[in-house]
């Protein structure tokens, strides 16, 4: 569903960014959301405190309009390139939230895909969560890089930086954001004491399969 360029739109990615802040999933001004609208692509403005900022503070990446070009006050999240090309390659995507959580971060700085160590892999497409090569930030290698790591997912790990989370819906992403930091601590803790179980391949496909039918409020 794509939603209006409204000011309840700008309003619940300013909570969502206030809510990552809140619930450990970042910190300051790192990270950056954005959601697909009707007259293009509303985004975070680059560095700016998330508990002051208002509605208007956001910036738009018109649709149909150039690479890079936006409406604003304030520039753009520095990651904008990445924001605009997922949303170009993937028509399923309509919210992307980018955050340097730590568990996800830590796992990204050893590069390491995050392996079907627990089941709810599954809500991320496939049996693992990919982390994207390191490329320097707000950089169209960075922005290659993610939308490689992120097909036929709708979360990854970047290179020795953060984590992606993409949805359909701003709550859907925030709520993989959410799963993707989760999923990276247990493992993290998990090679911590041993060498995890890695569920199979058929395994991740049936639970995919389950949560379609059974599971959750996403499928
Ligand atoms: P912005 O403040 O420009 O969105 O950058 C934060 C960040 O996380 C860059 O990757």
């Amino acid at each position: 569903m794509i939603v209006q360029n409204s000011t309840a739109t700008r309003q619940a990615i300013i909570e969502a960014s206030r809510e990552s802040n809140r619930n450990g999933l970042n910190q300051g001004t790192s990270g950056n959301i954005s959601v697909r609208t009707d007259e293009g692509v509303v985004i975070t403005p680059t560095s700016r405190a998330y508990e002051t900022m208002k509605p208007e503070d956001l910036a738009l990446l018109p649709l149909g309009g150039a690479y890079g070009a936006y409406t604003g006050p304030y520039k753009p999240s520095s990651e904008w390139r990445f924001h605009s090309d997922i949303y170009a390659a993937r028509s399923d995507v309509n919210a992307i939230v980018h955050v340097h959580a730590t568990y996800a971060t830590v796992l990204s700085m050893l590069r390491k895909d995050i392996p079907a160590c627990h089941y709810m892999i599954a809500a991320f497409g496939g049996p693992t969560i990919r982390c994207a090569d390191y490329a320097i930030f707000g950089s169209k290698e960075l922005s290659d890089a993610v939308v490689k790591a992120l097909e036929g997912r709708l979360g990854c790990i970047m290179g020795t930086h953060g984590m992606i989370a993409v949805g359909k819906t701003l709550d859907h992403a925030m709520w993989l954001a959410v799963e993707l930091e989760n999923l990276a601590k247990q493992y993290y803790l998990a090679l911590q004491i041993g060498e995890p179980v890695i569920l199979a391949d058929e395994e991740i496909a049936r639970v995919d399969e389950r949560m379609k039918h059974g599971y959750g409020i996403w499928g």
